[in-house]
Parts: structure tokens; sequence; C-alpha cells
């Protein structure tokens, strides 16, 4: 996610605007730049690279006077990182400074609209056509102007504006994504996160959507887009700055884990429009999507997972012969691919080299490539013929979640529209399957609120020292993930096996005690699962049960049992993973383990 600060007060603007920055690295970013006032005209300092680049251009701060700025750390959705892709953005005649944390779903648009006006764009990115709008309707109320400005805007965005003309006020706008205003004696400031403000005051508002902040140096006003006067709550933070970078949560991974349901809204809704699924990032035609006789999954880890998971998925749609592989397989079995075969890459750092080599092998035989990327720019993304980002935001844990579940979200989405371009589903299918998708994140929120049922089963079996993992069909395909999750966190063993298999030779394992978690969401098997339940319990195994709240006879045969809310069938691992990634996550908890860092693990192997 981008970060956001600001200052307006007495004082030199730009030593606060880069420790600011300093404080919201933790968010991932691929570029800075700080904008300032300095009594005439507005000054931009920006760089791509790491913080400390902007620290150089700007001599530490020094090299940039005024005392009302705005700064930002930039983690790139549209226009690869760049220098003049960095914000702040200025307006065509430099009058006006923005800077965005957010998706502007019809920048488009807009941008044809003002370039058809004569407005020259400098940067490949969505906030600009903001600073360029503002100039547009500027006529010397620049409060009206920005009220305009939201009117005309579609998505998600936190807003920075400053001016030439007024070197008194910062405008600062609230519609998703985060901002607060801290309250200075004398000077005030924005940020996208506590920490950026925490060394200059404890005092904040934080904004709610459609709300306008306008901050001078003797005090903040907030109005709503009526220009009303709207009071605030003033909240007093006392988290220290170490629990602050992690908003309040003890760990990254738990914040990432209750990120989920806004990671996947932001990924799917501006795909979504008016009813249909809109792909504009696939160039592929009708005709060359049916040319393919087969499609490969290729991927590591958790994003293999993914890919086990879309094997299902893809096969039930397209009803084309789908292989899910491990990239660092792949790569050595000289594979059978051509331009008949259509090759999916699934990555959240971009940078595998496995899952990057293998891509290469698939492209040097023909095949066309689209990637699913957490990272824009990465070095997967620039390989690929195509690209859909997942807009998880930065994921900082090294056990993925929410950009697992966002792979989920676009696999989803691939699915139902090719299946479309196919006809191998009805209208009737088509608006269902969208239907489950909007509906997934605020079942995934239900599912976070019972979370605490999770920590009680964690705090009883946190002592296992083998588990395993069993389901069928999709729901094998999502025990491999859970496997995954609790071992590499907690590192204790533990095995995913299709339960079916378990019978021909690993049961021989299940002893007294043994713990077992059975995944039993999908339905036309769930008989069967049952009866693998009873299988591993007639030998002494304890069993916990992950169903749908409409199936509770799974609770004669389990001893504990965790229920989700109903789904389409294809979509259940995007429910049923969160109580697997909560186990794990106190499960490791409990043991004390090191859980945003594990041993022996990085956050993108980028060696084979
Ligand atoms: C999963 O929790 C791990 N962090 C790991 O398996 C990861 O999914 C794998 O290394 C692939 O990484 P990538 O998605 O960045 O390519």
């Amino acid at each position: 996610m981008c970060g956001i600060v600001g200052y307006i007060g007495y004082e030199q603007a730009a030593p606060f605007l880069l420790k600011g920055l300093e404080k919201l690295e933790y968010r991932g970013y691929d570029s800075a730049g700080i904008c300032l006032n300095d009594g005439q005209k507005l000054v931009v300092r920006k760089a791509k690279g790491k913080l400390q680049e902007l620290k150089e251009l700007t001599g530490y701060g020094k090299n940039v006077s005024g005392t009302v700025g705005i700064g930002h750390t930039r983690w790139a959705t549209h226009g690869e990182p760049s220098d003049v892709n960095a914000h702040p953005h200025l307006s065509d005649s430099c009058r006006f400074a923005v800077v965005h944390n957010g998706i502007i779903e019809n920048y488009l648009q807009l941008k044809e609209y003002l370039t058809s006006k004569g407005m020259v764009f400098r940067s490949k990115t969505d906030t600009e056509v903001i600073a360029q709008l503002i100039e547009y309707y500027y006529h010397g109320d620049l409060i009206d102007t920005v009220i305009k400005v939201l009117s005309k805007l579609e998505g998600s965005y936190a807003l920075g504006v400053i001016s030439q003309e007024n070197p008194n006020e910062i405008i600062a706008v609230r519609k998703e994504s985060p901002l607060i205003i801290g309250l200075g004696e004398n000077e005030n400031y924005i940020a996208s996160d506590v920490p950026a403000i925490l060394a200059k005051t404890r005092r904040i508002y934080r904004l709610e959507n459609n709300e306008i902040a306008i901050l001078r140096r003797d005090g903040v006003k907030i109005i709503n887009t009526d220009r009303d006067e709207v009071h605030k709550q003033e909240e007093i933070i006392n988290w220290d700055i170490n629990a602050a970078e992690k908003g309040g949560y003890e760990h990254f991974m738990f914040k990432e884990i209750m990120e989920q349901p806004k990671a996947i809204r932001d990924t799917v809704t501006p795909r979504l429009k008016n009813g249909r699924v809109v792909l504009d990032e696939i160039s592929l035609t009708p005709e060359q999507l049916r040319s393919f006789r087969k499609i490969n999954i290729l991927a590591c880890g958790s994003a293999y997972h993914v890919g086990v998971v879309a094997k299902y998925v893809f096969e039930k749609l397209l009803r084309i012969p789908v292989e899910a592989d491990l990239a660092s397989e792949f790569r050595y079995r000289d594979p059978i691919v051509d331009e008949k075969t259509l090759t999916i890459v699934i990555s959240q750092s971009g940078e595998t080299a496995d899952t990057k080599e293998a891509l290469k092998e698939a492209k040097r035989r023909g095949s066309h490539v689209i990637s699913i990327v957490n990272v824009v720019g990465s070095a997967i993304a620039c390989e690929s013929d195509d690209v859909i980002y997942t807009w998880a935001g930065p994921e900082i844990a090294v056990a993925t979640t929410k950009a697992y579940s966002t792979q989920l979200a676009v696999v989803y989405l691939l699915a139902i529209h090719f299946a479309e371009l196919l006809g191998t589903i009805t209208e009737e299918d088509y608006q269902n399957y969208i239907g489950e998708l909007e509906a997934l994140p605020s079942k995934i929120e239900q599912i976070l609120q019972n979370e605490k049922q999770v920590q009680f089963l964690a705090s009883k079996l946190f002592h296992s020292k083998d588990v395993f993992f069993i389901g069928r069909n999709i729901d094998y395909a999502l025990s491999l993930e859970g496997s995954l999750k609790l071992k590499e966190i907690s590192y204790i063993h533990s095995e995913a096996y299709a339960a079916g298999e378990l019978k021909h030779g690993t049961i021989s394992l299940i002893e007294k005690g043994t713990l077992v978690i059975a995944l039993a969401t999908h339905e036309p098997l769930i008989a069967k699962t049952i009866s693998n339940i009873q299988e591993v319990q007639t030998r002494g195994a304890y069993v916990l049960c992950l169903a749908c709240e409409d199936h509770r006879e799974v609770e004669s045969v389990a001893q504990s049992t965790i229920f989700i809310p109903k789904a389409c069938d294809m979509m259940l691992p995007s429910l049923a993973v969160v109580p697997l990634q909560l186990f794990a996550y106190y499960v490791a908890s409990l043991k004390g383990c090191d859980i945003d860092k594990p041993r022996n693990l990085a956050k993108s192997v980028t060696v084979e």
C-alpha cells in the first residue's frame, strides 16, 4: 500500500515528511517523493527506489524549503516504478500537487477527456488525473474544486492536496483508503497510518469515507461533500511505535489475515463493471482461447496450492485439461508444451527464481503466458504476455495469507470470464458466480468475527507432534495450504493427504492422539469424507473437522468442528483457508515461534 504524509506549521516541512515516510516504509514501496510550497511555487523532489535516494536528492531535507508540504511512498498499481510515476503528481501548470493511496477505476476515461481538452500528462499513473482535474475545474476556491473533482472519481482514494496559491492549507480526503489527521500545537499533519505522526502527537482524527479535512496551522476543520461541518471525536493513540506499524496487531501475519476482505474487494471490484467481468489485461481473443488444448499452471509453495485449486475450477468451468505443476519440477521434465498450451504463472513476489525460469521455458516452447502477480513491474510480470495484478498491497509476513486469497479471487475471475468466452456456462451461472464472488469478503468477515473459537482449539491442540490434513477434491487442494501454513510457522510436522488415499499406506502412521484436520466442505463427497474420518478415529486419531454450516452431522463424528458459511463449491477454499490460517497462527503463537519471520525462510526465494 502507498504511504501518505503531510505537514503544515511554522517549522521546515521536509524533515518531518522524510521521517514520516521512513515510518511508513514497512508498508512496502518502490519509489518516494515530497512536494513543498516554498512561498512562491510548488517544489517537487521524487525518486524511484528506496527512501535513501530521496533523502540524498533533498540533502536530507535541507535543500528544499517550505513550511507546508506532502510526501508519498508508492506501491505501484498503474505504471511501473519510476521517477516520473512517483508521487506527488503536479497539474499541468504545476499549481497543484496531489498524493494518493488507492485506485481510480475510471482514470482512463478521465485522462482521455482531459487530453482532448489539451492537458498534457507526464506519467502512466491513475493519480495524475486528480491533479489535472483540480487544475481543470479550479476557479479560485480549492475546497469547492476538490469537492467537484471527487464527484468525477470512481474507486478508492486517500488524498493530500496542496496548491501554489495558498501556502496556508492542506486538503485531505478519504474514501476507502485509510487517512488520519494528526493534531499538534500550531502545526497539523496527515498520514496514512499512525507510525508517521507518533513522534509529533498522539492526538488524531480518523477520517471516515467522504470526509474532507482542511488543515491550517491554527486548527483542522472537517467537512462533508456538502460542505457541512462534521464533528470528530479526537482519539488518543497509546500504542508503541512497533505495534503501530502492525495496526495494533501483534504480528504482520495477523494484520494481513484481517486485511483479506479488503484485499479481495480491491482486487475484484475494479474488474466487475455493470455485472460483467472486465479483464482488460488479457490480450487473448476468443479464437485464441478456443485454440488451446491444455492449461498449465506453474508456481511454488502457496502459489502452487492456488494452482491446484485452480485446476479444479478451470476444469469444471472450461472443460479443458489443466495441469498444476511445481515450477521447479516443470523446468526439468522436458514438458509437453506448445502454442496450443496456455500457461498461467502465479507468484506473490513476481521474483521467485524457479517460477521465473519455468515461465521462460514455457515461452521458449511457444506457450502464451498469463501471470497473476502482486508486485507491479516484477520480473515475472515483465516476462509475461499478460499480467493480472492482485491488489493485496505489500505482504510483509513470510507466510502468505492475503496474497493467496487474492490469487484465488483472480482465478475465479479468469475462470468465469473464459467460460463466458468459450460458452461453457449459462448466463444464469455466470451471474450466480459473480454474485458468489462479490459475497466472499463479507463471508470472510463473518469467519474472522469468530476467530476466538479457532484460538481456543489451538490452545487445546498446539502440543501435537504430527498433523494430517485430509480432504477430497477441492478440499484436498486446500489441505495442501493448510498443512504448509501450520508447518512453516509452528515447525510442527504435518502432511496433506487425499482422504481416499490414506488407506493405501499412510494410515499406518495414525495412532492414539494423532491430530487429523479433516476438510469436509465439498458437499458431493462429504459422506465419503465422513467415512475417512471414522477410519482414522477407530485408530485413535483426534479429528478436527472443517465443514459448511449446513452440515452439522459432522459434529457426531469429529471431536471438534469449525463451520464456515456456505458458498459455491469452487469458492469454498477462499472461506475454509481462513480458519486454517488462524489455526496455524495461534499454534505458532502458543509455541513462541517467530511468526512473521520463520526460521530458514525468505519472503521471496530468488535463488534456485
Ligand atoms: C508461503 O507461505 C511461502 N511464503 C512460500 O511457499 C511462497 O508461497 C512461495 O515461495 C512462492 O512465492 P511467490 O508467490 O512470491 O512466488
